[in-house]
């Protein structure tokens, strides 16, 4: 049987070389981790379909975990409960005719603007789409998220 003295030496090497090389992946990545946050840039979190099977009327409400859907008299509307402070989930205070936070007392109107408090920024506002059954009757809403 043949020996070959130079195989343990390249298994060696090979395995060294994979060292060298998984460690500068990682010191890479240790780098550009907190230049890519610094520099604002993020994955967009897949959209969420949210079903509401309610016929809202003009007026009223209906609050989700999530947001708050308004029908108006130009059609409905959801409005975000994150707070745009530091991320309370909003009421509607229908008392009021308003959304409040209640962690620090930040005011938006119905429709998102922000009114007063330490928020600076509006509510955002998601897309709705009605559904209708099979004879063009409302029987809910979609709202993307
Ligand atoms: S978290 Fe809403 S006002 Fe501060």
């Amino acid at each position: 049987m043949e020996h070959h003295p130079k195989q343990p030496e390249r298994g060696r090497r090979h395995f060294l070389k994979r060292l060298l090389l998984g460690s500068m992946g990682i010191a890479a990545a240790a780098l550009l981790y907190p230049l890519l946050r610094f520099t604002g840039f993020t994955v967009k979190p897949k959209p969420r379909y949210i079903i509401v099977r309610k016929d809202i009327a003009v007026g009223g409400s209906y609050t989700e975990h999530d947001f708050i859907l308004f029908m108006f008299e130009h059609g409905p509307m959801a409005v975000s409960r994150r707070c745009t402070h530091l991320g309370c989930r909003v009421n509607h205070r229908k008392e009021l005719d308003l959304i409040e936070c209640p962690c620090h007392q930040s005011r938006f109107t119905l429709a998102g603007e922000r009114i007063s408090g330490p928020a600076e920024k509006n509510l955002p506002v998601y897309p709705v789409r009605i559904l209708e059954d099979e004879n063009g009757k409302v029987n809910g809403y979609e709202v993307t998220i």
